[in-house]
């Protein structure tokens, strides 16, 4: 039974050996170890161990079925767990690993239907992070790990997140540095005859295609179609949602902040403690609500230094306590679509195209 949560403070460029060591053996016993990657953190336990893999949904409180990714450190491991890796695949893996690529395959028989949701496919990656290859190599087993979040909430990118949602809930937490890219791996399903984007995230679209020529899109959600089923069974849960509202606004930075500047009034107006989310170029557009918090997310000019940022944002006004959020949307393209489609499902219905 969970007695406590030992949490490790370690240093992001020079791991503590003594520490990881420690972590490493937790792995090994079966417990649960909650560790940085370069996307949000992971909440990791033994992959091929059944036991094991029910304590990270228990923790996380996460439906059963929405499978489970499996990191380790060298491709070679990738042939113990997984069959049919294409061309394609050994391509990617080259390019991209280790970082914020995630590969379906055929899984082996070797992996629990507890790790992969019942799918007889199983997603794989190697993490960049210093830290997450140390232990991965330390303890020498596969660990699965969905982001260390309560199901629901947003994915966490600092320590303090981590803690926050998991103590007292997983055997050991590292305590690392914020992490780099701050949004999750791209999913990709090498299983079919096209690579299919099951989930955008850290490796763009772009950059993708630039490997291996022709790749699907798995239709978003948005659409709304009842009975429509993602392929990633992860994108049909609600999902990062902050405690407050969040609205959406889409479309040029002019009309998105006359909107918001007029909506935030009215809501301050009612009483409400209004969120802004802006970048440090339009920061400035709402500086005389005074009212309201105002939180820059990134640089327009820099997309990537957006997505190091919603998840941080989002948390920053749940510590602020706001009613409801504001958000500046920003263009669906390269790290962008994966920006947005956070956004978006944070928002639900709550989208304002203006
Ligand atoms: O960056 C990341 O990917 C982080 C770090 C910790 O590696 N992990 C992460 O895991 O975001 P999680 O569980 O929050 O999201 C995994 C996504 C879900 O949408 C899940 O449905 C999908 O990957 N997935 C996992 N296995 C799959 C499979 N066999 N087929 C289709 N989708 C799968
Ligand atoms: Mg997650």
């Amino acid at each position: 039974m969970q007695i406590g949560t030992i949490v490790y403070i370690v240093d992001d460029d020079n791991p503590e050996e003594h520490l990881i060591r420690r972590a490493a053996k937790i792995l090994q016993e079966g417990g649960t170890v909650c560790f940085p990657t370069e996307t949000v953190y992971g909440l990791g336990a033994n992959a091929l161990d059944e036991n094991s893999v029910e304590k990270i949904y228990k923790a996380k409180g996460r439906p059963s079925d929405n499978p489970l990714i499996v990191h380790v450190h060298d491709k070679n491991q990738v042939e113990e767990i997984a069959k049919d890796i294409t061309y394609n695949a050994k391509l990617l893996m080259d390019k991209f690993w280790p970082g914020p690529l995630t590969m379906v395959f055929k899984k082996k028989d070797i992996v629990p239907l507890k790790v992969t949701g019942g799918l007889d496919t199983v997603a794989v990656r190697i993490p960049s992070n210093k830290i997450a290859l140390s232990l991965l190599r330390e303890s020498n087993i596969m660990v699965a790990a969905p982001s260390a979040n309560i199901s629901g909430k947003t994915s966490p990118t600092s320590a303090s997140h981590v803690i926050r949602d998991l103590l007292g809930r997983v055997d050991s937490i590292i305590a690392a540095g914020d992490t780099s890219v701050g949004l999750e791996s791209t999913v990709i399903d090498m299983t079919g005859e096209v690579p299919t984007i099951l989930r955008p995230g850290g490796i763009t679209l772009e950059e993708i295609k630039e490997v291996i020529g022709e790749v699907m899109v798995d239709r978003p959600r948005d659409d709304k179609d009842k009975d429509f089923v993602p392929k990633a069974p992860g994108m049909k849960y609600v999902h990062y949602s902050p405690e407050a509202k969040f609205v959406l606004f889409m479309g040029s930075v002019e009309n998105m902040t006359e909107n918001i500047r007029l909506r935030a009034k009215e809501e301050i107006a009612k009483g409400n403690r209004v969120g802004i989310m802006t970048t440090t170029e339009n920061q400035q557009s709402y500086m005389d609500i005074r009212e309201a918090v105002v939180m820059p997310a990134g640089s327009r000019n820099n997309p990537y230094s957006i997505g190091r940022e919603i998840f941080r944002t989002l948390r920053h006004f749940d510590d602020k306590k706001v009613d409801i959020i504001l958000a500046e949307g920003t263009e669906e393209s390269s790290i962008g679509v994966a920006v947005m489609n956070r956004l978006k499902k944070a928002a639900g219905e709550n989208v304002v195209k203006v």
